[in-house]
């Protein structure tokens, strides 16, 4: 997510500082942003000297204190681990001038408890992003319980600058987006471990007969198990209701390595280098 939050913003003429702790993280981001950059040359999106233009805003930094000096915005994008997240907080909160605004690419965790971190809760907000980021037009813009009116006006038009569409929420668990998306994907995994049918049925009846892109479990190995089970943890555990509680077999296959596309192997097997689907091996 990071790299294409990255790609967006260097598109739209800002300079970024694109920070991860992980060497190897910030090698693979650029080349992936390259190789986005050219298929939207390709596609006629943007020019070549577009392109040239994007790269040239972008600097890698692994060190997060040299990261944001004199930066306006930080748009935090790390793995979705709350204690991970407040450290960061607490270090952005001290590396950073008072008036900057800290946003948070979560999509789950409280934006409230992160802001309250920091000693300016009125300026942390959530900036959620989606997947892909250069692509999906939506961005959620969630307000923490301190976030002020000012901060929140500055992030939506900063927002539809990059070609977005913001939409503004309230700080409840898994906000909008991932409060109705993540049952739905719960419920195909149900679903399947309750033999009803198969992966490719059960995401050939969601294509095909609700119109969407691609099938819930084809999108839970894009999204990530491990993200889909963190986000349904922090649901469940927000809300109290066990109508959020994660499948058994979406916990077991997190804790087998099998996290979808990043892992190689999900519902889908994603080792064989083509884009057709192949159904993984346990559940042929
Ligand atoms: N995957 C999605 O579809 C999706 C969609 C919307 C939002 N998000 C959110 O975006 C965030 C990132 O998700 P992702 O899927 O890209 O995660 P990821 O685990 O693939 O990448 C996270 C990156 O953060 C880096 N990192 C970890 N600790 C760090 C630190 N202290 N400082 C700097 N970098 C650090 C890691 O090295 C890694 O490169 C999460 O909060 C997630 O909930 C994900």
């Amino acid at each position: 997510m990071g790299n294409g939050i990255a790609h967006v913003f260097a598109q739209f003429g800002h300079q970024v500082n694109l920070i991860d702790i992980s060497q190897s993280a910030l090698d693979k981001a650029l080349e992936t942003i390259g190789k986005n950059l050219d298929r939207q040359v390709v596609k006629g999106a943007i020019t070549e000297e577009e392109k040239a233009g994007t790269l040239a805003n972008l600097t890698p930094h692994t060190d997060m204190a040299k990261g944001v000096q004199g930066v306006s915005l930080v748009v935090e994008a790390a793995t979705e681990n709350v204690a991970l997240k407040l450290k960061i907080f607490r270090d952005l909160d001290a590396m950073t001038a008072p008036d900057v605004i800290l946003a948070t690419n979560t999509s789950s965790i409280s934006i409230t408890q992160i802001a309250a971190e920091t000693q300016r809760p009125d300026k942390v907000i959530g900036m959620h992003f989606m997947n892909p980021v250069p692509v999906m037009k939506l961005v959620e813009i969630i307000r923490g319980y301190s976030t002020s009116d000012k901060v929140t006006t500055t992030i939506m038009e900063m927002s539809r600058k990059l070609n977005k569409v913001p939409v503004e929420v309230n700080d409840y668990p898994g906000f909008v987006a991932n409060r109705i998306l993540m049952p739905m994907i719960n419920e195909a995994i149900y679903t399947l471990y309750e033999g009803v049918a198969g992966v490719e049925e059960i995401d050939t009846v969601m294509k095909l007969g609700m119109a969407h892109p691609m099938g819930p479990l084809q999108l839970a190995d894009f999204i990530g198990l491990d993200v889909c089970l963190a986000i349904l943890r922090v649901l469940n555990d927000g809300f109290g209701n066990p109508k959020y509680a994660p499948c058994p077999l979406l916990v077991n296959m997190v804790m087998a390595g099998k996290k979808g596309v990043k892992s190689g192997e999900g519902f889908y097997s994603w080792s064989h280098g083509t884009k057709e689907l192949v159904v993984a091996d346990n559940f042929k």
